[in-house]
């Protein structure tokens, strides 16, 4: 059992994160500004500031999956989030995963990540760049014994395609991965299954990974 916070464990990547945690019998705790509209049964639920919670937060997990999102006040503030984060947890040890974008993976290696190339859709550029950017900080400056994870979902992942329960899931490094079809895809609830069983078994230590159909 481990103790997993969810910083934005009411949103769509979020509780879907926290109901899997749960249902495998760790102990959860969600972040948000507000409380959830259902809370989900054994997950506990904190509100506050993030700047003033953030240090107890990580000091009392084993691990912190970042699931906020790069909008509203966030837009431009999320880089400077996750530079706190990164450092709070190398001084207490705390692994962090953090769930990033798709476009935030190469569509080939070594190159640019797609949110860096023109063909994002203008709705999603500056949310695709934000998730670059943190990526990037990452793998040049992570603090030295920073155990982290990123986590790109597929193209067509988030609260407008829930998808279904599959339960089954690849995953890719730093390039995108697509089916025998071409699509890119996953559910939350996949994704979700991801993200735990990485937390379970970590096999991508300070690295990136794709999760996708
Ligand atoms: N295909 C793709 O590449 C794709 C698609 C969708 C999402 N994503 C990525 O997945 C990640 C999560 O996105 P999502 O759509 O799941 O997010 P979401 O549903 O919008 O949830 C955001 C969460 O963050 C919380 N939050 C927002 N501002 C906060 C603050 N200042 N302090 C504390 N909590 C705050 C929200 O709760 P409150 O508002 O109550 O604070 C909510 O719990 C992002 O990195 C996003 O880019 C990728």
């Amino acid at each position: 059992m481990s103790r997993i916070t969810i910083l934005g464990g009411t949103g769509y990547t979020g509780s879907n994160i926290a109901r899997e945690a749960v249902a495998r019998g760790h102990e959860v705790i969600s972040f948000s500004r507000h409380a959830p509209e259902s809370a989900i049964e054994g997950v506990r639920y904190r509100t506050g500031s993030m700047s003033a919670e953030l240090p107890d937060l990580v000091s009392s997990a084993d691990v912190v999956i970042g699931a906020l999102a790069p909008r509203a006040e966030l837009a431009t503030g999320l880089t400077d989030v996750y530079a706190t984060l990164a450092k709070l947890a190398a001084q207490a040890a705390t692994r962090i995963g953090i769930v990033g974008g798709f476009s935030a993976l190469r569509p080939a290696p070594d190159a640019p990540r797609m949110a860096y190339g023109d063909d994002v859709p203008p709705q999603f550029a500056t949310e695709a760049r934000v998730m670059a950017e943190v990526i990037d900080e990452l793998s040049a400056s992570a603090p030295t014994g920073l155990d982290w994870f990123y986590a790109s979902p597929a193209a067509t992942y988030g609260s407008y395609a829930p998808g279904e329960d599959r339960g089954t899931y690849r995953t890719g490094g730093e390039v995108a991965i697509f089916d025998a079809s071409g699509s890119s895809a996953i559910s939350g609830v996949d994704f979700a299954r991801a993200i735990l069983d990485e937390i379970e078994a970590p096999s991508h230590t300070r690295s990136q990974f794709g999760v996708a159909y």
